[in-house]
């Protein structure tokens, strides 16, 4: 997978997946894994570091879980999330955030939001580095938008999104997130495209779909937003098997004769 295959895939009609990796462990079996892509998000402020908000998440942050994840998945495409107002501070704080993230590993940048910010993200493609937009809900936004609420509900928000869209293909970016709207919207952005939509929450029309690893192998079975499907019962295999080790501890089953040095 290279940045080439992105809209070679779309042309061809074939559907992408990408899936969050945050770290060295899950990045080895995701190697192995027949996914396309793998995002180092911002969401890692959250699931990784437990804050409430993906605002917490700083370059240095994301630059090392990005390094974690290409050194156990050499072999995959590598998406780092430029976090929370790291393209706000101006052409230099942002290129020296764009070149911590692909120093570290990443294979391009994801940009949340359009708006006032189409000529940085021309620049950065300009300077031979891929960007993935993300549009719709985009949390870094979250005290702006009121919460993490599905957006382009209404046909101003819905237009204003596809305007976006438009201008972020034609600033350069060579896919597209779209996070929480409407499957309407986003078969219409898909149609309206050329680059690929991967969408979350955005219904099956997009070129593609992500979800959070932790979130598709239901780590946590209390979280189950309407888009989110879970593959596995990862809450209760992990604590089982280690309620199992516990007990086994206890007993004193655990090491056995074959799992101790002579
Ligand atoms: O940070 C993240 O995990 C994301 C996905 C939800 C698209 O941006």
């Amino acid at each position: 997978m290279n940045v080439l295959d992105f809209a070679r895939r779309k042309q061809a009609g074939e559907k992408l997946s990408m899936v969050t990796c945050y770290d060295f462990w899950s990045a080895r079996i995701l190697n192995d894994t027949s996914v396309d892509t793998l995002l180092v998000g911002d969401s890692l402020a959250m699931v990784m570091h437990g804050h409430d908000s993906t605002v917490h998440a700083t370059v240095d942050m994301m630059a090392t879980h990005v390094a974690a994840v290409r050194r156990g998945a050499p072999d995959k495409f590598v998406v780092g999330d430029m976090p929370f107002l790291s393209v706000r501070r101006g052409l230099s704080e942002a290129m020296d955030a764009v070149a911590a993230l692909m120093q570290a590993g990443s294979n391009c940048v994801k940009i949340e939001g359009a708006a006032g910010q189409l000529d940085l993200m021309a620049h950065i493609v300009e300077s031979g580095v891929p960007v993935m937009g993300h549009l719709g809900l985009t949390p870094q936004s979250v005290e702006a938008l009121g919460g993490h609420r599905v957006q382009g509900r209404n046909e101003g928000e819905a237009a204003e999104i596809l305007t976006a869209a438009k201008a972020l293909e034609d600033a350069g970016c060579f896919a597209l997130v779209l996070e929480c709207v409407p499957a309407a919207l986003g078969a219409a952005v898909t149609e309206q495209l050329d680059i690929p939509t991967i969408g979350i929450g955005a219904g099956a029309d997009c070129d593609g779909q992500v979800l959070v690893l932790q979130d598709m192998l239901g780590m946590d079975d209390a979280f189950k937003p309407r888009f989110l499907r879970h593959y596995a019962d990862g809450k209760h295999l992990v604590g089982d098997a280690v309620n199992r080790y516990h007990e086994d501890v206890l007993s004193g089953v655990f090491p056995a004769p074959q799992e101790t040095y002579a």
